[in-house]
């Protein structure tokens, strides 16, 4: 099992640039890379903000740049997303029984687990009980390793200015998947518009660049201070799953400089 991982593609209704680079361009150049070099990948995780701004001609945007992906997208809602509208245009795409896009796929031996963090007019995270329920009982229903997918992360990653747009309340999750910890192999984030690597509480994580635009890397607890971004290279994941082993390759696809042999 290979499954692509790409996140926070912030496209926005019409031609126009975002912060200075098109995140339409830009997304379609992540697709024509993985058509090109990641073909036989047998899915792609896309974990969120899919729009910059929740609107229709967003998601109809992402629609089109994704068509040509020949393996399916399993996409979550961002903080930037509106759950309303992804619904509309992702209607192939199972919601639980309250609405939320939450959902499962067999990815392999996994069993992943797609979250919906998102909270109309915040960009905060939130994971309510109904949510914390739903997770709780995916776990409590398997026996296999499992993939965790969501935007938010649940825990400070020392960046200040996008620590305090994290999970929020934490409690339901931890309480949802208390006791799983063993289970769940491997989380996979968005949101932080970085490559980060990590384990929290056993459990490995990882996140990486969006498409567009990054955050860059301001180390400091400053709640209050600026989110300071920057032009960092756009990537995505190509995460591989061979029986316990998961090994994660980023491939910054704009990278224009030369292959060669180390001869
Ligand atoms: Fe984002």
């Amino acid at each position: 099992m290979k499954f692509i991982h790409l996140t926070d593609t912030h496209i926005i209704a019409g031609a126009g640039d975002l912060y200075g680079t098109n995140p339409k361009i830009r997304l379609q150049q992540a697709v024509a890379h993985i058509c090109a070099h990641q073909a036989d990948a047998d899915a792609v995780a896309l974990t969120g903000d899919l729009t910059h701004l929740g609107h229709e001609d967003a998601y109809r945007l992402v629609r089109e740049c994704l068509a040509p992906l020949p393996m399916p997208v399993y996409p979550i809602l961002g903080n930037h997303d509106c759950r309303r509208v992804f619904r509309e245009h992702f209607q192939q795409i199972p919601t639980d029984a309250h609405g939320f896009i939450q959902y499962t796929q067999n990815f392999g031996d996994y069993l992943a687990i797609f979250l919906d963090t998102n909270k109309p007019g915040v960009h905060w995270g939130d994971f309510c009980e109904l949510r914390a329920q739903w997770l709780r009982a995916q776990l409590a229903a398997t026996n296999r390793p499992v993939l965790l997918f969501m935007h938010h992360p649940f825990f400070p990653v020392a960046i200040g200015s996008m620590d305090t747009l994290s999970l929020r309340d934490t409690a339901p999750f931890l309480r949802a998947i208390a006791g799983y910890q063993d289970q769940i192999k491997h989380i996979f984030f968005g949101h932080i518009h970085r490559p980060i690597f990590g384990s929290i509480s056993g459990m490995p994580f990882s996140t990486l660049r969006g498409t567009n635009h990054q955050v860059a890397l301001m180390l400091g607890d400053d709640a209050a201070a600026d989110i300071i971004a920057s032009h960092e290279p756009p990537q995505y994941a190509v995460v591989l799953l061979e029986g316990p082993r998961i090994v994660i390759h980023l491939e910054d696809f704009s990278d224009p400089s030369q292959r060669f042999a180390l001869t």
